[in-house]
């Protein structure tokens, strides 16, 4: 306890700042906070940003892979909600209101119990991700199943939202893409410039808004010297920036980007076009190979709508999309969420056999088998 104390008391502020003492703290200067603003942070942000040698000699340039779910609840949304529940509380806040494909209602819901106040979440019946489900439990969230995907959700909400009574801490709270910027500032820290190329999931469309703004006011004052080309990786299913339509009914195994109508649509199609990037497309059995790919080769596990940008960064690869990337490219993927959020994914896949019996003969023989 007392050496806890010692060394806390006597540590280098570069140790310090490694460590993490949450996106607030470590971008105040950035971010719209005052004396004023009661900080309600559980240490997020500084995620690691962990190359990635296999994949690199894969596709022909240098990876990285940013990863996020390493946040407190697992996923990048963490680093809005610190923001954006401090700035409620500041204005007097009682309760957050959410909609949500899993992800956001798991951090809104912890960042609610560290506020102490209460949390609503509105959620596609049946459509939410176990791990993503048991948080919003865990944290005493009022939970409500609607019959209606995550964009009807989204609509119940805005709706809630006017009379005053809830804060709305989805991404069209400005205050949940400011926070959500820090990540492309770390990238930046990290790397020493921003890289040539980001990718990232494509669901709501406030992350890649929120990346490209972080990479523009980073830029502006000199602190990276060019800017990134910002691609998004929509499911298939669920691409309604692809094809440039809304979808009605949008079907993907990445229940995460499970999203026909996004919120934030405009914004990420201006920073697309004004990146000179690309939205590209994943179908379900990409996803889920991209997932397997990458727990296996590069001891990173994240959820299928994580693995996106990986698959569409296998499939540009393919395709030779020489506009985006040669041998030299440094290219960042954004990988949100926790591979755990999303078990059954996995367990699907998993031939459950018959317990052997206690002795390392028998043991050998099944690992043998
Ligand atoms: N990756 C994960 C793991 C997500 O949970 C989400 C969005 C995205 C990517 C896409 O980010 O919406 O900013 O384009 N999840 C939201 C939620 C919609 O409710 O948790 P986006």
């Amino acid at each position: 306890m007392l050496f806890g104390t010692f060394t806390a008391f006597f540590m280098p502020d570069a140790v310090e700042k490694s460590r993490g003492r949450g996106v607030i703290a470590h971008y105040r200067e950035y971010l719209s906070v005052t004396d004023a603003t009661p900080i309600v942070s559980l240490g997020e942000g500084a995620t690691p940003l962990v190359e990635a040698p296999r994949l690199s000699n894969r596709v022909g340039c240098r990876v990285f892979l940013k990863c996020e779910g390493l946040n407190p609840t697992g996923s990048f949304k963490d680093r809005g909600m610190t923001v954006a529940v401090s700035k409620a509380i500041e204005r007097g806040a009682t309760a957050l209101i959410c909609a949500s494909t899993g992800n956001t209602s798991a951090s809104a819901a912890a960042y609610a119990a560290r506020a102490g106040i209460r949390c609503a979440v509105v959620l596609p019946a049946g459509q939410i991700a176990s791990g993503k489900l048991i948080q919003a439990i865990a944290h005493g969230a009022h939970i409500v199943a609607i019959d209606g995907n995550f964009d009807e959700a989204l609509g119940v909400v805005r709706e809630l939202g006017h009379d005053g009574h809830f804060t709305i801490v989805n991404s069209i709270n400005p205050d949940r893409v400011a926070g959500q910027k820090t990540a492309a500032f770390e990238i930046v820290d990290q790397l020493g410039d921003a890289p040539d190329v980001q990718i990232l999931p494509l669901g709501n469309a406030g992350n890649l808004t929120a990346y490209w703004a972080g990479y523009r006011e980073y830029e502006k004052i000199g602190k990276s010297h060019r800017l990134p080309q910002m691609i998004g990786i929509q499911a298939a299913g669920a691409a309604p920036i692809f094809f440039q339509r809304v979808i009605k009914n949008p079907e993907t195994v990445a229940s995460a980007i499970r999203i026909g109508n996004p919120a934030s649509w405009e914004f990420a199609q201006r920073a697309i076009d004004e990146s000179r990037g690309a939205v590209q497309i994943a179908s379900d059995e990409e996803i889920l190979a991209a997932q397997r790919w990458l727990a296996r080769n590069e001891g990173v596990f994240v959820e299928p709508a994580s693995a996106a940008p990986i698959a569409g960064l296998i499939k540009l690869a393919a395709e030779g999309a020489a506009e985006f990337f040669s041998e030299n490219s440094v290219i960042v993927c954004t990988v949100t969420g926790h591979g755990l959020k999303d078990p059954e994914i996995v367990a699907r896949d998993f031939r459950r056999s018959a317990p052997v019996s206690a002795d390392a003969k028998a043991v050998r023989a099944a690992i043998m088998n």
